[in-house]
């Protein structure tokens, strides 16, 4: 049998919009609200494998109302960004983490998976269509979302034989409305975001609709996100649509890092990842961080509000923070937790000891500031 067509860059289509916009001014975004002028996108059919790959104006879909990802949720998607410096070099962050995760949560859906370099090719030559919509400003950047469905007409629960890639892209500042102060969490018992087996671990967009409503119950309340609470100890597990990082001082006066473990209900996030390995390297003494102690310990490990409550009691919480892409490092300054607010430390710009260094160094090698092999070249 020969294999089918997997996604072949060689073949791009470009349609032009012609009726491109300019890029509205900065400050007046709101977080994944403007779409750029193009968008890319590559059907696929389980006869013919994936199809020629188009960039074309950004605008509706044209979708059959049996559709599969309307019914059953068979949509995955990643979130990436694109940076520009101010002497006008574009480049992306770990894009090819993105590609990784986006085949394993197709994977999980039955979707069809595809070559991830050949995908980020095309994406490049997307940014580099739209570049003049990148912000440049600090804290702003493209988001890039690459999101995958299956688009056959079915009733019957089945891997679609359908399915379309497509990828649009939204010039962003800060995710919050409060910009980048410190939010306040609502601790959420009564609903879960995953369960062992489940898909916590994937990115896919039913673990996002699950979110709305914990999300709005603690907006009514108050809360700009909800913080997932798991199991009769109330495990930490996520913020909102964030990992979790907690900091706990020792008893040397030092500092324990803290994040749950990949144990199959916390997405593996790529700021998660880079801030383990930025926070490893620095306790190992390679790349060490400005102003950061060397006692440091990093941990991959259950956390419950029990511990929280006790370290905030003991003064020993030092701080907590969520870690996204959209949210770059988000500061916590309190917990709705059963009826009080367990309060968390912030310093004067509403960062702490720990997120600072650690935020400076990502945001450095994310804006092509600081060279990395984590910052990929796309065009200057
Ligand atoms: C991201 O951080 O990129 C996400 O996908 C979260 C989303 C709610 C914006």
């Amino acid at each position: 049998m020969t294999a089918l067509p997997d996604i072949q860059p060689g073949l791009l289509k470009f349609i032009k919009n012609t009726n491109a916009r300019a890029p509205p001014p900065s400050e007046s975004l709101v977080f994944g609200r403007t779409f750029t002028d193009h968008m890319l996108t590559i059907p696929w059919s389980l006869i013919d494998g994936w199809k020629e790959p188009t960039i074309q104006p950004y605008g509706p879909l044209s979708l059959e109302p049996s559709a599969t990802c309307l019914h059953y949720a068979q949509t995955v998607f990643e979130g990436m960004k694109a940076y520009r410096d101010d002497t006008g070099k574009v480049t992306l962050f770990r894009p090819d983490k993105n590609m990784e995760r986006m085949n394993t949560s197709a994977a999980r859906l039955a979707l069809p998976t595809f070559h991830g370099p050949a995908l980020l090719e095309l994406i490049k030559e997307l940014v580099r269509t739209d570049k003049h919509w990148i912000p440049s400003e600090p804290g702003h950047s493209l988001y890039i979302r690459p999101t995958l469905i299956g688009t056959q007409r079915a009733i019957g629960i089945n891997p679609p034989t359908e399915a379309l890639l497509f990828v649009i892209c939204s010039p962003v500042g800060p995710y919050y409305p409060n910009g980048f102060k410190p939010i306040a969490l609502y601790g959420t018992t009564e609903f879960n975001r995953a369960a062992p087996g489940g898909t916590g671990a994937f990115k896919i967009g039913a673990n996002y609709a699950v979110g709305v409503l914990p999300q709005k119950v603690a907006a009514n309340k108050g809360y700009q996100q909800n913080l997932w609470l798991y199991g009769p100890e109330h495990d930490l597990t996520e913020v909102g649509t964030m990992n979790m990082f907690v900091v706990f001082r020792k008893p040397s006066g030092g500092y324990e890092l803290v994040t749950p473990p990949l144990d199959g209900m916390i997405l593996p996030g790529i700021t998660r990842d880079s801030v383990l390995t930025l926070a490893r390297e620095h306790a190992a003494g390679k790349s060490p961080l400005a102003e950061l102690t060397k006692d440091l310990e990093v941990s991959e490990r259950r956390v419950t509000m029990k511990e929280v409550k006790q370290a905030a009691q003991d003064g020993n919480l030092v701080e907590l923070f969520g870690a996204g892409t959209a949210a770059v490092i988000s500061p916590v300054d309190r917990i709705g937790y059963l009826g009080e607010d367990v309060l968390i430390p912030t310093e004067a710009d509403g960062m702490g000891p720990v997120s600072r260094p650690i935020w400076k160094e990502l945001v450095g090698r994310q804006m092509g500031a600081i060279d990395h092999e984590w910052s990929q070249f796309v065009t200057k």
